[in-house]
């Protein structure tokens, strides 16, 4: 269901979700969406039964581990423990890779959900494309 993206059709899927969740949905500016970390980090994308592209994430190593980022289910395909087998896979990967530290800045709203996954909250709100987010760490 989860795959490392290997090929330019498979970033292409990964893409296209971003934009539709997060350009389109959330308000990014389309420019802020792609930027200079994309060459150096590692993405993946869920498909489901019938193929359709439906989860992506990327992680980059980051200070002494990684950072997680663009977390992203479509709608469609929400609240039915998708985004957390997501996260689940991406842990894995990186896990393969030697990484042990995992970093992301949270949407706020999205704290429970990554909470439930074992990550705990540090520092303060901050708000980047005036959305709300908190920095979230998770040893394994
Ligand atoms: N306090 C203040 N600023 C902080 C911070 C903190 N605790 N932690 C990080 N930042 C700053 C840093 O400058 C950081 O850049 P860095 O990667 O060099 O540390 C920057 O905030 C934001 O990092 P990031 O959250 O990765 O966003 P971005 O700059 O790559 O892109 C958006 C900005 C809005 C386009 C991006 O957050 C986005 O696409 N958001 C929607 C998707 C999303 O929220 N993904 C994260 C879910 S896992
Ligand atoms: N607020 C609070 N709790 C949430 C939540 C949210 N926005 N989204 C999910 N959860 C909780 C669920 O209730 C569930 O809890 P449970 O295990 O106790 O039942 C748990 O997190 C796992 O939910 P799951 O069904 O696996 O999540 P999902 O497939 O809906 O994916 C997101 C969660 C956040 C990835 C998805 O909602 C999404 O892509 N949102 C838009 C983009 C976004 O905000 N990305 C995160 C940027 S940091």
């Amino acid at each position: 269901m989860f795959k490392i993206a290997t090929t330019p059709k498979m970033m292409e899927d990964a893409y296209n979700i971003r934009k539709e969740v997060f350009v389109r949905e959330q308000g990014v500016p389309l420019e802020n969406e792609i930027d200079e970390h994309e060459n150096i980090a590692t993405h993946v994308v869920g498909y489901d039964k019938k193929d359709i592209p439906f989860a992506t994430g990327r992680f980059r190593p980051y200070k002494d581990g990684v950072k997680i980022e663009r977390v992203a289910i479509i709608k469609t395909h929400r609240n039915s423990g998708l985004g957390k087998l997501l996260m689940s896979f991406l842990e894995e990967v990186a896990i393969n890779k030697n990484y042990r530290n995992l970093m992301l800045n949270a949407q706020y709203h999205a704290r429970p959900f990554y909470e439930s996954l074992g990550y705990h909250t540090i520092g303060e709100i901050f708000l980047e494309e005036n959305i709300e987010h908190i920095a979230m760490i998770k040893k394994i």
